[in-house]
């Protein structure tokens, strides 16, 4: 019999989030309210969710998303302003540096006039090249505003957002050689006095990846810039590798281990939670994870606390026994 409730038994520690579409409220709104006191939007308040062509604010998913949070007493997390992902590519046209950073400036505006200024937003996604030979991802907001950019960014939108804790948020972010990069940009854009307040670390994960020693290491190597940590889109792929065939029915083995994993990794989040604001899943339970059609197109994964039917899975049980 299940009594307490994840937010419940964290509240001493950090938040509880789940990254959410509007659907997601509809599937699983009893398990949201009584777990998660955090809230983000999967895609909603993208620029290119917000923003499809010129003069467009499309808030309605978004609306219905942080209306939920509202009634239900849970932060609002935002995600995101610059990425090179869902981004409408009418602002890249014809532009100039000057403009495009006008450009931005206007959208943080509009979503500030329409959405009230959020208490934490990541402000740039995903900016660091996985590839060994280089240092920043190209991507057209660099192309635009050349090498300085992500601090450029920052400032514009901290003009805008005074009062908003503004995150740098990125994957393999445990990985050393992409940890190193990302922490010479966050170290850089310190030195420079470049207002990045904190390090979102998705934390998607497969089994028993990353390792526990780095987890650790990479905790400490972003908590040693003074900056909070969020791990912002927690999920545990039961898959090796994207060659792996789906399973008919999760294997039992393979959920043994993510619960064996899932239990580790709280472990290291308990030991540091004083470095870190808040544990966000990027969703809620196996039956709409991304993870059902990425890497894999329609490869059924189970990579959650909740299953399919919205039950506590051996995982949830072992973060919630210390
Ligand atoms: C990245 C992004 C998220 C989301 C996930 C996959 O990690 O930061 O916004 O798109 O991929 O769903």
């Amino acid at each position: 019999m299940q009594t307490e409730s994840l937010k419940e038994k964290y509240a001493p520690y950090f938040k509880i989030g789940a990254a959410i579409s509007p659907r997601d409220i509809e599937a699983s709104g009893a398990l949201l309210k009584r777990h998660f006191n955090s809230i983000t939007c999967d895609n909603a308040m993208k620029y290119g969710s917000l923003t499809r062509r010129p003069g467009e604010f499309f808030t309605a998913p978004a609306d219905a998303v942080a209306a939920f949070a509202k009634e239900n007493g849970m932060l609002l997390h935002g995600h995101t302003l610059v990425w090179h992902n869902q981004t409408p590519d009418f602002i890249f046209e014809n532009t100039t540096p000057e403009r495009l950073l006008e450009t931005l400036r206007n959208h943080v505006q509009r979503v500030k006039e329409h959405f009230g200024e959020l208490a934490t937003f990541d402000a740039v996604n995903e900016a660091i090249e996985d590839k060994s030979d280089a240092y920043l991802r190209d991507t057209k907001w660099k192309e635009v505003l050349g090498e300085q950019y992500v601090s450029q960014v920052f400032r514009v939108i901290k003009e805008e957002l005074p009062n908003t804790r503004l995150f740098y948020n990125d994957y393999s972010e445990c990985r050393p050689e992409k940890r190193e990069k990302i922490v010479r940009l966050l170290k850089e854009m310190l030195a420079e006095g470049a207002p990045v307040e904190g390090m979102g670390m998705q934390f998607h994960c497969a089994l028993f990846q990353p390792e526990i020693d780095e987890i650790k290491r990479s905790i400490e190597a972003y908590a040693a810039l003074g900056l909070p940590i969020r791990v912002s889109e927690f999920d545990v792929s039961l898959y090796r590798d994207n060659n792996e065939k789906q399973f008919p029915a999760p294997d039992p083995e393979r959920l043994k281990q993510q619960a064996d994993f899932y239990g580790q990794c709280f472990r290291v989040f308990r030991e540091y939670y004083k470095e870190i604001d808040a544990v966000t899943f990027w969703g809620v339970a196996d039956d709409t994870s991304w993870l059902n059609n990425f890497p894999v197109l329609g490869r059924k994964n189970w990579p959650l606390l909740f299953d399919d039917v919205h039950e506590p899975k051996e995982a949830f049980y072992r973060i919630m026994d210390f």
